[in-house]
C-alpha cells in the first residue's frame, strides 16, 4: 500500500471538514448477518466506514447509498477470502493455507493471492481478511488449518508472497491476522491467554508479521486473546510502539469480531463499556469490527473530551489512506468483470498448486501404480465429502452454514470423483465404511469390507470433518475419531493393497492407520481439486513434491511437537511414547530420490549485514524427473539465551531431471542469524554457527560459519 504526498494532503483537508460523527463512522465496521435489520439500516444510511460478509449486489447497493451521505466516503467491504474467495459459491476454492504451505512454493502462493484478489474485486469487494500469520505450533488448536504451519521462516516467506499477490495489482487490501501470538493460547484453546514474554513475541511471532508488513500489507487484525494477561485489544506496546512505530506499518488496525465489547464481557479487563472503547482506540485499534455501540460511545467520549481528536484523526487517516490506495474515491474506478470468477485461468493456478500441496508420507513401492486396476474400492468417510475436503471458511460454514443439499457451483472433485475421472477405464466402487463423529454400526463396516474384498486395490479416505476444525473447535484428542482405525485394520486384513488418502484439517495421530497402509498421501483440505490431484498422484501423472510445514505427533499429549524447540537435558521424550515425531517438519517423499554433495558456504567468516551464498550439488538419483525442496538450517552453537538446534533460514525448490545434477544456491542473510537477547534487543552474537543443507531435517550436511563480532541490529 502506497499513497502520495498529495493524497496525504487531501486526507488532511478531508479531516478538517469532517464532523465527529463522520470520523467515528469511518472507524465502525458492521457485519451483514449479525444484526437486527434496523441496526444494519442505520449504519448503511449514516455511511459506516466498512461492512463485512456482504457479497455482490448488496455491496453495490450500500456503495450507492454512501454516495448520498455528505462526505460521500466509499465504504470498504471486507470478506473472509481465506483460501480463494471461499465464501462465494462459484469462486475457485484453493486448498487450505496449511495445505498450500506443503508446496513450499512462494511463487504459486503469490499467484493464489492474485487469483483471490481478482475474484474478490470482481464480486464488488475490496479487502480480504487474509493471510493468517499465526503459527500452528499447538496442534490441538482448532485453527491450525488456517496457518502456514509451525515455522516462522516458512510462514514469513509464504505470508509475504500471498500479501504481494493480494496487494500488488491494487485490487484488494490484505489483512494480516491475528496480531499476535493467538495460535499459542494455553492448552491450544481458542482465544485464551498466550503466556509468552515480549522477548518471545519478538523472536518467534513478530518476524512473520514484519515480512508481510514490508510486502505492503494495508491492514492488520488484532487477535482475540491476550499476551501474558494483557488483552491484545489494549496492547499499546505491541500495537502502537512495535507495529506502527518500529515496523513502520502505515495501514490500519481492525479489531477481531466483538473484541471491544469482549474486553468487558469476556476478558473483564474494563468495568465499563466506554472505557473499553476509549482504551482500545488509544492502544492503536483504528476500526471496530462489529461492537456497533462503539459508534455512539466514541462520539460521546470525543465530545466530552475524554477521547482525543488527535488519536481519532490518526485512525481515520489510516483508513482513508487505504481507501485512496485502492482507488475507491475514483469515480471511474472499474472492477474486473464477474466472468473472472472461476475462470479457466484461475482453475489452472489452483490445479498446479494443489498438485504441489500433496505430501506423500509413505510408499512401499506401490505408487505410482504400475498397471491400471480392473476394480478399485474407494472406501472411507471422507471419500465423497466435499465439506470435509474444503475445510473451514467456505460458504458451507460461513457466515451461516449452507443447507444440507447445497452443492458447490464450481467443478469440484471429491476423492471418489477424482478416482472415477482418472481411472475411467476401471470399475470404481464406493462405500463410506464409517462415520467420523456419528455412531457407526457393524453392518456399515462389514458392507465396506465386503466391497473392498471384491476389488484389486483399496483407496481408503479417512481424516476429520468440518465440525472438528475451526473457531472454538479445539481438540484434546488428536486420534482418528470414530471407528476409523478399526476400518483401516479390517481393510488391511483383506490382503488387498491399501492406499490411504488423508483429508484432514491438521496433523492427527495416524500411526495405526499408517501401519495398515501400503502408501499414505496427505492432502489436508484440498479444495476444489484435491480429489483430482490425489488420483493423479496415485496414477503417476505427476511426481509428488510436497513437504510438511508442520510436525505430526505420535500421540495427542506429545503436542506441541514443533521441530525448533530448545534443547533440555533429559532426552526430551516421554517414557510411554516412542521417541520423536511420527513425521517431522520438512518431510515428504518423491517417486525419485536425491543425493547431496559438495556443500559450500561462500565465506567461513561473516559480520552483520553480509549476505552469503550456501550451495550444494543435488543429484536426482532415480529415474523420474522431479522437484526437490532444498532446505537450509542454522544452529547458533553457544548463545546468551537458548536458541533452537535447528532453525530454517532458507530454501529453494528446484526441478531436477532424472540422472541430472544441479548446483543449488541459497542466499544466507547473516542478520537472520541474530537472536533476541534477555533485554529484548536484536543481537548478532559473535561465535560459531552450524549451517546445514539437505532435503529434510534428518539428513543435513553441515558447514561452520564464524561470526566475527557481536552487533546490535
Ligand atoms: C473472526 C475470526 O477470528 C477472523 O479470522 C475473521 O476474519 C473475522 N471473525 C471476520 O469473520
Amino acid at each position: 500500500m502506497k499513497v502520495s504526498q498529495e493524497t496525504e494532503k487531501r486526507i488532511t483537508e478531508m479531516l478538517s471538514e469532517m464532523t465527529v460523527e463522520e470520523k467515528i463512522g469511518q472507524m465502525q465496521q458492521i457485519s451483514y448477518e449479525s444484526y437486527r435489520p434496523e441496526v444494519f439500516e442505520r449504519f448503511r444510511a449514516l455511511g459506516a466506514g466498512s461492512f463485512l460478509h456482504v457479497l455482490g449486489e448488496e455491496a453495490d447497493r450500500i456503495r450507492e447509498q454512501a454516495k448520498q451521505t455528505r462526505m460521500k466516503i466509499p465504504p470498504i467491504f471486507g470478506i473472509d477470502a481465506i483460501h480463494g474467495h471461499s465464501l462465494c459459491n462459484g469462486a475457485v476454492i484453493f486448498p487450505s493455507q496449511l495445505a498450500v504451505a506443503c508446496a513450499w512454493n512462494p511463487t504459486l502462493v503469490e499467484e493464489m493471492g492474485r487469483v483471490a484478489a481478482r475474484e474478490v474485486n470482481a464480486d464488488g469487494l475490496d479487502w480480504v481478511f487474509s493471510p493468517v500469520l499465526c503459527l500452528g505450533r499447538d496442534t490441538r488448536w482448532g485453527r491450525v488449518d488456517e496457518t502456514f504451519g509451525e515455522d516462522p521462516y516458512l510462514a514469513g516467506t509464504l505470508g509475504k508472497a500471498i500479501t504481494k499477490g493480494y496487494e500488488e495489482d491494487g485490487l484488494v487490501a490484505a489483512c494480516l491476522k491475528h496480531y499476535i501470538g493467538y495460535g499459542e493460547a494455553t492448552g491450544g484453546r481458542d482465544s485464551y491467554d498466550t503466556e509468552v514474554s515480549i522477548r518471545k513475541v519478538r523472536e518467534t511471532f513478530l518476524p512473520v508479521f514484519r515480512r508481510a508488513v514490508q510486502a505492503g500489507a494495508s491492514s492488520v487484525m488484532t487477535a482475540y486473546g491476550s499476551i501474558s494477561g494483557v488483552p491484545m485489544t489494549l496492547h499499546k506496546e505491541l500495537l502502537r510502539d512495535i507495529l506502527k512505530e518500529e515496523l513502520g506499518f502505515e495501514g490500519f488496525v481492525v479489531t477481531d469480531w466483538y473484541n471491544i465489547q469482549s474486553l468487558r464481557t469476556n476478558q473483564k479487563a474494563v468495568e465499563s463499556f466506554h472505557d473499553g472503547v476509549r482504551l482500545a482506540v488509544e492502544a492503536g485499534n483504528d476500526m471496530s469490527m462489529n461492537t456497533y455501540r462503539f459508534y455512539d460511545s466514541a462520539i460521546q467520549q470525543v465530545k466530552e473530551g475524554k477521547l482525543s481528536m488527535e488519536v481519532v484523526d490518526e485512525a481515520v487517516r489510516r483508513i482513508l489512506r487505504v481507501k485512496f490506495s485502492l482507488g475507491l474515491f475514483d469515480p471511474d474506478k472499474k472492477r474486473l468483470s464477474r466472468n473472472v470468477i472461476g475462470s479457466a485461468e484461475h482453475i489452472a493456478v489452483n490445479h498446479k498448486l494443489t498438485r504441489e500441496s500433496l505430501v506423500l508420507l509413505e510408499n512401499d513401492g506401490i505408487l505410482p501404480l504400475k498397471t491400471k486396476p480392473h476394480r478399485i474400492a474407494v472406501i472411507g468417510p471422507n471419500a465423497d465429502d466435499i465439506r470435509a475436503q474444503y475445510g473451514d471458511w467456505t460458504f458451507f460454514s460461513h457466515p451461516d452454514a449452507a443447507p444440507e443439499d447445497c452443492k458447490p457451483l464450481s467443478d469440484y472433485y471429491t476423492i471418489l470423483r477424482g478416482v472415477k475421472t482418472v481411472f475411467s477405464d476401471s470399475e470404481v466402487v464406493y462405500a463410506k465404511g464409517c462415520h467420523i463423529m456419528d455412531e457407526t454400526s457393524d453392518a456399515m463396516l462389514e458392507e465396506a469390507v465386503a466391497l473392498a474384498e471384491s476389488a484389486d486395490i483399496i483407496i481408503a479416505v479417512i481424516g476429520d470433518c468440518l465440525k472438528q476444525n475451526g473457531e472454538g473447535r479445539d481438540r484434546a484428542n488428536l486420534e482418528l475419531s470414530g471407528r476409523q482405525n478399526e476400518l483401516m485394520y479390517l481393510l488391511k486384513k483383506t490382503g488387498k493393497p491399501v492406499i490411504t488418502v488423508l483429508v484432514n484439517g491438521k496433523p492427527l495421530c495416524i500411526g495405526e492407520a499408517v501401519k495398515n497402509s501400503n502408501a499414505v498421501i496427505e492432502t489436508f483440505n484440498g479444495g476444489d481439486l484435491g480429489g483430482l490431484c490425489a488420483a493423479e498422484l496415485i496414477a503417476g501423472n505427476f511426481n509428488p513434491s510436497g513437504k510438511l510445514p508442520i510436525s505430526f505427533p505420535r500421540s495427542s499429549a506429545q503436542t506441541p511437537c514443533y521441530y525448533n524447540q530448545y534443547a533440555g537435558w533429559h532426552g526430551g521424550k516421554y517414557m510411554d511414547v516412542e521417541a520423536g515425531n511420527l513425521y517431522d517438519f520438512g518431510y515428504g517423499l518423491s517417486f525419485t530420490s536425491f543425493a547431496y554433495a559438495n556443500p559450500v558456504i561462500s565465506s567461513d567468516t561473516a559480520n552483520a549485514g553480509d549476505v552469503l551464498t550456501v550451495s550444494a550439488d543435488v543429484t536426482n538419483t532415480g529415474d523420474t524427473d522431479g522437484y526437490e525442496t532444498v532446505q537450509l538450517y542454522y544452529n547458533d552453537r553457544y548463545s546468551s539465551v537458548l536458541t533452537p538446534e535447528k532453525q530454517l533460514c532458507g530454501f529453494s525448490k528446484v526441478w531436477i531431471k532424472a540422472g541430472e545434477t544441479v548446483r543449488v544456491e541459497i542466499p544466507l542473510e547473516v542478520n537472520g542469524l541474530a537472536l533476541i537477547d534477555a533485554q529484548g534487543k536484536t543481537v548478532l552474537e559473535a561465535g560459531v554457527f552450524d549451517i546445514m543443507i539437505g532435503g529434510n531435517l534428518n539428513s543435513l550436511q553441515s558447514m561452520e560459519l564464524t561470526v566475527e563480532s557481536t552487533s546490535i541490529l
